[in-house]
């Protein structure tokens, strides 16, 4: 490739030769007689420092050439005498593809809050900080594929327009090309889905599992990676309505398999991240949380800590804590309390397996108690849960009983219920929110701030 990133030229060792160096401005400072720009192309978080003598290049043709601007510099690369980078370019000559006036050009030099970035989301990759944050985000999607291909897992897709609520929460965004002013309605009044685009009631999908799982018995392992999208009302800082998501199915897996491949592979992944972003996780640390390296390494050196439902709630009534939601055996973990066990009382990761049925989804495996089910949720530090999953209910009958008892759309789950008819295989899988993993490995605290263009209540903007 004829053109160079400035990651290449700053590594470059053959100084003294022609370069040219294109991206946009960061700063420029200097006096009278020289001009220092700080040049940035999104390859890396250091700048390229261009020296630009002014009895060469005068000052009307510098004019233009300010905080935003995109420029090309031809020149010639040199060590660099000054302190703080190797190398630096003498400009020849600069062409401007694109000015930025400095009276509206919103990203000026000094530092800007994550919330101003946020209103700013279609300019902020620019920014230092989300530089950093979508290159590594870019690294970990490129780790879950390196990590699943060395696995024997295939990658799967899974369709996102769907007739099927995988979790059976409801919280789904409606799919239609109905009228909405003035829909078809059946003999009964009621909105006439047979005559919508797919001939029924559609959605986008919350989770790809109930594909994956039919992918998982037929191909023995396999994987999705895709977005998945939630109509729920949370605004927290780790819920999003459109967020990615990785579930990995495998058959013949149990429930201990299930714990095994989640920990390797959240290590596999952090591991990935010190060995491969490092200036980036150092820039994360210096600006945004100074503990960051530390509580990676400090997740690839401890084992997760498995624990039974049951004994969490044990912890959490002995506890002596006084929580905003109280628990009993029976409830829903809530963030404070996954928090509780993994920041303060476990001091790591947790496993935490064997819930009430009555709070998982109608595919895990049932228990011989009849009470509980062989779910599993990863709890991580500043986090809680960054992976639900489960081995599955292989039993036909089991199964069947399960769904009437929830009172839930048999017809259109006959397709799932048929691989318990034809073959059924011991099989299990879990999701991990891919925007979660994010939080925790830049070290920021709100989903919004590591995807590029964040969907909430309320928000669609860019
Ligand atoms: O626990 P969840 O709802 O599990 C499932 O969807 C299963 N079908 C997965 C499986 O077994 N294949 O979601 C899985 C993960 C959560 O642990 C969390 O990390 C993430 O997805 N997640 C969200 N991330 C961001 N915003 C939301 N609203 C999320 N809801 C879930
Ligand atoms: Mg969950």
């Amino acid at each position: 490739m004829k053109t160079q990133r400035i990651a290449d030229i700053l590594k470059s060792e053959r100084t003294d030769a022609d370069v040219t160096a294109q991206g946009w401005v960061r700063t420029k400072r200097g006096n009278k007689n020289v001009a220092f720009l700080a040049l940035n192309d999104g390859s890396c978080v250091a700048n390229l420092q261009i020296v630009v003598d002014l009895a060469k290049i005068g000052e009307e043709q510098l004019k233009p050439v300010t905080t935003g601007a995109c420029v090309r510099v031809d020149g010639r690369l040199v060590k660099s005498p000054g302190a703080g980078q190797g190398v630096e370019v003498q400009a020849e000559r600069i062409e401007v593809y694109g000015t930025a006036d400095p009276e509206s050009y919103p990203l000026q030099k000094k530092g800007h809050s994550l919330e101003f970035l946020r209103d700013i989301a279609y300019l902020r990759p620019r920014t230092n900080t989300f530089g950093a944050v979508l290159r590594i985000r870019h690294a970990m999607a490129y780790a879950i594929h390196e990590y699943f291909n060395k696995n024997g897992f295939y990658y799967f897709h899974t369709p996102i327009i769907t007739a099927s609520d995988c979790e059976g929460a409801g919280a789904m965004f409606q799919v239609t090309t109905l009228d909405m002013e003035n829909p078809p309605r059946t003999d009964e009044g009621r909105v006439d889905y047979a005559q919508d685009f797919f001939g029924k009631q559609c959605s986008l999908t919350v989770s790809g599992q109930l594909e994956g799982e039919l992918g998982a018995l037929a191909l023995g392992r396999i994987y999705t990676f895709g977005p998945t999208f939630r109509a729920e009302n949370s605004n927290t800082p780790r819920h999003a309505s459109e967020f990615w998501m990785i579930e990995p199915e495998a058959a013949f897996f149990e429930l201990e398999d299930n714990m095994e491949l989640a920990e390797d592979f959240l290590k596999y992944l952090i591991r990935y991240a010190l060995e491969h972003c490092r200036e980036d996780l150092e820039f994360m640390n210096k600006m945004w949380d100074k503990g960051l390296i530390d509580r990676l390494h400090f997740v690839l050196e401890h084992d997760f800590k498995r624990l039974e439902y049951t004994e969490a709630i044990d912890i959490l009534k002995a506890s002596g804590r006084k929580f905003e939601f109280p628990c009993d055996w029976g409830c829903d973990l809530q963030s404070e309390h996954e928090r509780y066990l993994v920041e303060e009382h476990f001091k790591r990761p947790v496993i935490l397996i064997n819930y009430p049925k009555e709070i998982k989804a109608f595919y895990m495996k049932q228990n011989d108690d009849g009470k509980t089910v062989r779910g599993m949720d990863v709890l991580f530090p500043g986090i809680g849960e960054i992976i639900g999953g489960s081995e599955r209910e292989a039993d036909y009958g089991k199964l069947h009983a399960r769904v009437r008892e929830l009172g839930m759309n048999e017809r259109e789950l006959w397709w799932y219920l048929d691989t318990r008819r034809w073959g059924s295989a011991p099989h299990s899988g879990f999701g991990l929110g891919f925007d979660r993993l994010l939080i925790f490995v830049t070290g920021l605290t709100n989903i919004r701030d590591v995807q590029p263009f964040p969907r909430t209540p309320q928000h669609a903007d860019f």
